[in-house]
């Protein structure tokens, strides 16, 4: 469906997120129809800009970061005329004033009833007073409805996201904050929900007596970029695993919700975050978390640098780029089924992904083969490749009872005329649509950081106390330690 008429107001207009993502993502709403004409966007930064370099631009972040490209002409000024761009001071109120007054005359322009969607790409350290301001300047006095969308990282820890939350709710009520998790815009993280709940293969199946683990991968070729500043502060842990990680687990772990309504999926994951078994001591921390930082390694005929070597990274830092959890679900559906989960930088292949293994079979009718029998697997593959991929046991062509694993693979991806919208693009259009199930709760996110707060918290007792491991590497070998003391293994992805 077309989202309703609305003026999106991008905070951080002239940064990364907004060239990269947030421009394309509109772009291509409006080339497939799902944006309705009667839609603007005001730009806000600090820095000067007259409209024209503005539009010009977005018309370099389309041509390059977009999946549609944009071609000069009569369809490319009808998008760029929805634009336009304030130059603001966000500390200062007066400001917001002017920012009112431009509003509503674009509302006027193409009737837009008053609603307004305020994106903010901004350091998180913004967001309150930005909110304040744009209250005090009357930006919220208009007749239909106020959503803010804003970025993770959404606190350092329970308490800083409990203050930063306090500050948003004298503001903005919680159903009108869309926190986004970028993971669970993209395609194949939603598709997850109906692989199980549409499968009569799956769903059955689908617990503690059937699956003997979970281990899902999130990884990067990647090292730090540009981002040494915020990264160094950060670290694998809080960047990736308080989110995306523990964010793709509940998707995967979830109870059935009776709806598919936003508040019951969302009370559903939540329900997965309250069961995750917290790890008491700093010793479980140590026997089931391992965190390694990368030093420099060979990729592709090249010599990569170390992660105390990048720009604006303590030359001493001891943060992790890479981290790896042995985390159980103490439910009735999961109760004894490992998750082990990994995430890092500079790490081989560029991929996330899910594999989930099930129980072998009883063996007795094979003893005595030279072939043993591999266990199922049930692979979901989220990014770059989409689709998923089923191994079974067959007997091997031509042989008496030899038997071979085969893979059963579908691949979305491959699909010629399919060209899956950007998490982006999704969850700007759901947001402007009012739906909030893609995007996390507050319980969510406060659940998610007590758990994390507990390793961070004892790796913070030892901070020398952390493994290395060459760029262009799977990470430390205590990563696979974790899965072999308990008889299984990293499978090999894709
Ligand atoms: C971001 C992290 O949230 O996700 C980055 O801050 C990371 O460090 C990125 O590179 C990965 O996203 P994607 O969509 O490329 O897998």
């Amino acid at each position: 469906p077309k989202t309703p008429g609305t003026v999106f107001f991008l905070f951080g207009a002239t940064g990364d997120l907004a060239r990269r993502k947030l421009f394309p993502a509109l772009y291509s709403l409006y080339r497939e129809g799902k944006l309705s004409e009667d839609f603007a966007v005001i730009g806000v930064a600090r820095r000067p800009r007259t409209q024209d370099e503005f539009r010009d631009d977005i018309y370099q972040s389309i041509q390059e970061f977009c999946r549609y490209k944009a071609q000069e002409g009569e369809q490319w000024t009808a998008f760029a005329d929805h634009f336009e761009y304030k130059s603001l001071d966000i500390n200062n109120v007066e400001g917001y004033h002017e920012l009112r007054e431009q509003t509503e005359s674009l509302e006027e322009r193409y009737g837009i009833p008053g609603n307004r969607l305020f994106y903010l790409a901004l350091a998180p350290e913004l967001f309150g007073s930005v909110s304040l301001n744009l209250q005090k300047g009357g930006m919220l006095d208009s007749k239909g409805w106020h959503r803010l969308v804003i970025e993770k990282p959404f606190g350092y820890n329970l308490e800083s996201a409990q203050k930063l939350n306090e500050e948003l709710n004298q503001v903005f009520k919680e159903e009108e904050i869309f926190r986004i998790d970028h993971y669970l815009g993209k395609e194949m993280v939603q598709n997850i929900e109906v692989l199980r709940f549409g499968n009569a293969l799956f769903e059955p199946l689908w617990n503690n007596k059937h699956i003997a683990n979970v281990q899902i991968t999130l990884s990067e070729t990647v090292g730090v970029e540009e981002r040494g500043g915020y990264y160094d502060h950060a670290g694998a842990l809080r960047d990736m695993g308080q989110n995306h990680m523990l964010q793709m687990l509940t998707m995967i772990a979830m109870e059935p919700p009776s709806r598919l309504l936003p508040e019951d999926i969302r009370d559903e994951k939540v329900k997965v975050l309250r069961s995750l078994r917290p790890y008491a001591t700093s010793n479980e921390v140590k026997n089931n978390v391992v965190r390694a930082q990368y030093t420099q390694g060979q990729a592709g005929g090249k010599t990569l640098p170390g992660y105390r070597e990048e720009d604006k990274v303590d030359p001493a830092s001891n943060t992790e780029t890479f981290f790896s959890a042995k985390v159980m679900v103490d439910n009735f559906r999961w109760a004894g089924v490992p998750f082990y989960i990994r995430t890092g930088k500079r790490l081989p292949v560029k991929t996330t992904e899910v594999v989930v293994e099930f129980q072998n079979m009883p063996t007795n009718v094979y003893l005595g083969q030279r072939h043993t029998l591999e266990p199922n697997l049930l692979v979901i593959r989220v990014n770059p490749m989409e689709g998923i991929y089923i191994k079974i046991n067959a007997k091997k062509p031509g042989t008496e009872s030899q038997i071979e694993p085969l893979a059963m693979e579908f691949c979305q991806s491959c699909l010629i005329g399919i060209n899956s919208p950007e998490a982006y693009e999704r969850l700007i259009h759901d947001a402007a649509e009012g739906d909030s199930t893609y995007f996390t709760r507050w319980d969510e996110v406060a659940t998610a950081w007590a758990f994390i707060d507990k390793i961070a918290r004892a790796w913070s007792e030892n901070p020398g106390d952390i493994n290395h491991y060459p760029a262009g590497t799977w990470g430390p070998k205590e990563a696979s330690d974790l899965l072999e003391q308990d008889g299984f293994h990293w499978w090999p992805v894709n």
